[in-house]
């Protein structure tokens, strides 16, 4: 088989940048080593920036969730038996978030795809990249026993955090940045109506809780716990009692409960890979770069990846201008490591660290009084919470 870019990973920034390049008639084939059911079994996030949100629109795959996600302007964050809102819109002149799930998203690219004729190749085993250093880079892949070689001008790498395209990158042409915390997050969803209308992120000294949703029947919280504790260690009834006691005693007592009907525990990790690109090989999303989820930041700093990569193909394809392409990884990593920022910080903010001196403690809860004493701290909290533009 032929194709102009042929790219590894069916999730949202695969399936996103083969709707866009298609929509411009440039061929794609998209490899995705599980079934599209199991993709879909998933719970991802569930805010997405404004930049997102257009790539939706300009992908004509906005449809429903303009219909059903919900637009937010603002957030609060919990801390000290309080509540304190973050006027996003009010902060950054107009800018909203929109919450809607990632794997309804996903659904919905994948129904485009389908609609389009989109080649997405799905239970595709043992993908591997080959001759990216040359103009003739091409993908094998085996599927239902049988060996499959796919031609292209390009390879996408967005596979994810465990897929196969950084990994076959040689060790010496490219450089890993990580930071791992000593907690994760465990994440219930359960048919409640959600304790708030908007967002709450609660810092607690017994540790950080997360009130969001996914509609108005479908609530996702999640608590801070430690990394040894598995999801057998919580029962729905320990769970809820332990949100209660980090949340102030009004959202407390509002907090509907019910049986879980998806639980997992989920550890926090700030990556970079660098550079994002190896000879006709480019990476995207996960594949290159994942966040702690405090700053919903995950699938948003996905977005300007795909945002990039899709206008430097763009231009090679309609004009042979490649210098998009070779500006990818430069521009793609100076809004990754912003984003890393952020999330670093909102992570740091919120959580309970185990090994923190009484100064590191201290320091902590200033950087909270200082946040909600100054415009200036906020807005800038407001400026990447709604992402930065790209
Ligand atoms: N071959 C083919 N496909 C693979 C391989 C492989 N070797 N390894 C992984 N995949 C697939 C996975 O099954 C998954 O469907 O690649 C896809 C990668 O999707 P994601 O992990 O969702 O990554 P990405 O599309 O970059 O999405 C960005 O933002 O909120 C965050 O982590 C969250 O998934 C989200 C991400
Ligand atoms: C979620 O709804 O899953 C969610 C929302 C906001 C975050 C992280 C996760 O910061």
């Amino acid at each position: 088989m032929k194709t102009q870019v042929g790219i590894i990973g069916g999730g949202p920034s695969g399936l996103l940048l083969s709707q866009l390049l298609d929509l411009q008639g440039i061929e794609t084939v998209v490899l995705e080593k599980h079934s599209r059911d199991y993709v879909l079994g998933r719970i991802r996030a569930g805010v997405l920036e404004q930049g997102f949100v257009k790539l939706m629109h300009e992908a004509k795959c906005s449809a429903r969730m303009d219909a059903e996600g919900e637009v937010h302007d603002g957030f609060y964050i919990a801390h000290d038996g309080i509540r304190d809102r973050v006027d996003l819109k009010g902060l950054t002149g107009g800018d909203t978030v929109m919450v809607y799930g990632q794997t309804e998203l996903t659904r919905d690219l994948y129904d485009a795809r389908e609609k389009m004729g989109g080649k997405v190749i799905h239970l595709a085993q043992d993908v591997m990249p080959y001759d990216m250093t040359t103009d003739a880079p091409h993908l094998t892949y085996t599927k239902d026993g049988t060996d499959h070689r796919i031609d292209c001008d390009y390879i996408i790498g967005a596979d994810g955090f465990h897929g196969v395209s950084r990994k076959s990158i040689p060790a010496d042409k490219i450089t890993e940045y990580e930071r791992v915390y000593p907690f994760g997050w465990l994440g219930v969803l359960s048919r409640t109506k959600p304790v708030s209308p908007e967002l709450i992120y609660a810092k607690h000294k017994r540790g950080f809780a997360l009130c969001s949703m996914r509609s108005q029947t479908l609530s996702r919280y999640y608590i801070q716990v430690p990394l040894t504790d598995s999801v057998d260690d919580w029962s729905d009834e320990a769970f809820w009692a332990e949100l209660k006691r980090r949340l102030p005693p009004d959202v407390a007592d509002a907090l509907e409960t019910g049986p879980s009907i998806e639980k997992s525990i989920a550890p926090l990790r700030s990556f970079v890979a660098e550079p994002m690109r190896y000879g006709n090989l480019f990476l995207a999303g996960d594949a290159a770069h994942i966040v702690p989820p405090t700053g919903a930041r995950g699938l948003n700093s996905a977005a300007s990846d795909i945002y990039y990569l899709y206008h430097a193909l763009l231009d090679h394809y309609k004009t042979g201008d490649d210098t998009g392409l070779e500006a990818y990884s430069q521009k793609a990593l100076a809004r990754v490591w912003k984003g890393q920022r952020f999330s670093w910080w909102m992570t740091t903010l919120l959580h309970s660290f185990p090994q923190n001196s009484s100064f590191d403690n201290h320091l902590q809860q200033t950087d909270l009084e200082y946040l909600f004493s100054s415009e200036k701290a906020l807005g800038s909290l407001a400026e990447n919470y709604v992402g930065l533009s790209f």
